[in-house]
């Protein structure tokens, strides 16, 4: 319930993608969110205002002179209560409007009218994205203060695959609740590391850690939606990019200390989330080993896995570097040894109880100050304090 209490006036027009705001409000809904739809003309020949009253629970608006509004000004008053207008799909058609100043129907009044932020969701044919009266369109309405989110590129209701496409209802969704953050990472870099590691011992077997990827994928997240610019290096799991982050894929700890290596400089901010395998095999096997009947089981060597972290930490001008400690014990005696032989600032202790992969989690910080406990959250909840931490300690910095 990321929206509980935001009342959100959300603008549909006419686009083929307005059958995806259907959707959309839907989510608003199940978030906690308030949504009074308005539509323009065009946009209730491609979906009817009955679904949209039924999904928000609200009587749409889509006539400036609707006798249903008592004072007769309803572009007045169904935004006055907004904390945020959000029109999806927003088409160029309408961003035109809007980048002129145009006034000449309801949902165009409203925008011209409001007195809170503005998120716009362009959908259109490619060749149209990238007219270049659309391009001015698009400069002079961030130049205003408009907040642009997507379009993505891909296969179109036209038959042709190119920019333009809106983007889908979770992505929407997932850049509104964004938008509410504080920005305390604004214009840093950040740099993580989640999931785990594989390390192959022939093609079909190797040596791994349990790690769902879910919190490096939270904090990524968070960190984004703080403002900051975001790479996630990530191993193996079955998890989607959060939005706007870059995601380098890779596979075993030496990949991942590459990858690591070649971005580092630059970065304000390194989370070592990664649960890196400590050892891996010292040869890899190019042939799947057979089991050969009768003979001893096969013994593998292992040889030790660099510590990225503690390499990192150990550049000249490290970064703010934060490591994990998930311990099954001991946690604070543990957690602080980390963070003096790493010489990491802050360290997030977890301690294991309830196995891998959950949606909470329960975090302890360790930093200069001491120890701060997070009480028990979702995953995303704690992932934005423990920004808001690092977003203190660069202060201090
Ligand atoms: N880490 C890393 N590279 C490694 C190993 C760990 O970057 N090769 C990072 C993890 O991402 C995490 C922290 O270091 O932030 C964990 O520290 P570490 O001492 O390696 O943890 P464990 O492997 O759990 O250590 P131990 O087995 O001693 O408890």
């Amino acid at each position: 319930m990321e929206l509980a209490g935001k009342n959100i006036v959300l603008g549909v027009t006419g686009g083929i993608a307005a059958y995806k705001a259907a959707e959309l409000v839907r989510l608003l809904v199940k978030d906690g969110a308030t949504v009074q739809v308005a539509m323009t003309e065009a946009a209730t020949r491609f979906v009817t205002p009955v679904t949209f009253q039924a999904l928000s629970g609200k009587p749409v608006f889509s006539d400036q002179w609707d006798p249903r509004v008592a004072n007769n000004m309803a572009h007045i008053d169904l935004s006055r209560q907004a904390d945020a207008l959000l029109v999806a799909p927003a088409s160029a058609d309408f961003l035109a409007r809007l980048a002129n100043g145009l006034a000449d129907d309801l949902l165009t009044t409203m925008v011209l009218a409001r007195d809170c932020p503005l998120l716009v969701a362009p959908a259109m044919n490619r060749q149209m994205w990238e007219n270049p009266a659309t391009r001015r369109n698009l400069a002079t309405l961030r130049g205003d203060g408009v907040f642009v989110v997507g379009p993505a590129c891909g296969d179109q209701a036209c038959g042709e695959t190119g920019p333009g496409r809106m983007l889908e209802a979770e992505e929407i969704l997932a850049e509104l609740i964004a938008h509410f953050q504080p920005k305390l990472l604004a214009g840093k870099r950040v740099l993580i590391t989640a999931g785990p590691t594989f390390e192959a011992i022939d093609p079909v077997r190797g040596v791994t850690n349990l790690s769902s990827g879910k919190m490096g994928y939270a904090i990524a997240r968070a960190a984004r939606e703080a403002g900051a610019e975001v790479v996630l290096v990530s191993g193996p799991v079955c998890l989607p990019c959060p939005s706007g982050v870059t995601r380098i894929a890779v596979t075993s700890a030496l990949q991942m200390r590459a990858a690591v290596l070649q971005r580092v400089a630059g970065n304000d901010v390194f989370v070592a989330v990664a649960a890196v395998a400590d050892y891996r095999p010292a040869e890899f096997i190019a042939r799947k080993i057979k089991k050969a009947a009768g003979s001893s089981a096969p013994s593998i060597e292992l040889v030790e896995n660099p510590d990225i972290l503690g390499e990192v930490a150990a550049l000249p001008a490290p970064p703010l570097c934060v490591g994990f400690a998930a311990e099954s014990e001991k946690l604070a005696e543990y957690a602080e040894r980390k963070r003096r032989s790493k010489n990491i600032p802050l360290i997030v202790g977890n301690l294991i109880q309830d196995g891998f992969g959950g949606e909470q989690n329960t975090l302890i910080l360790f930093d200069d100050d001491g120890q701060q406990p997070l009480p028990p959250a979702s995953k995303i909840d704690l992932a934005r304090q423990l920004v808001g931490r690092i977003a203190v300690l660069l202060e201090k910095r």
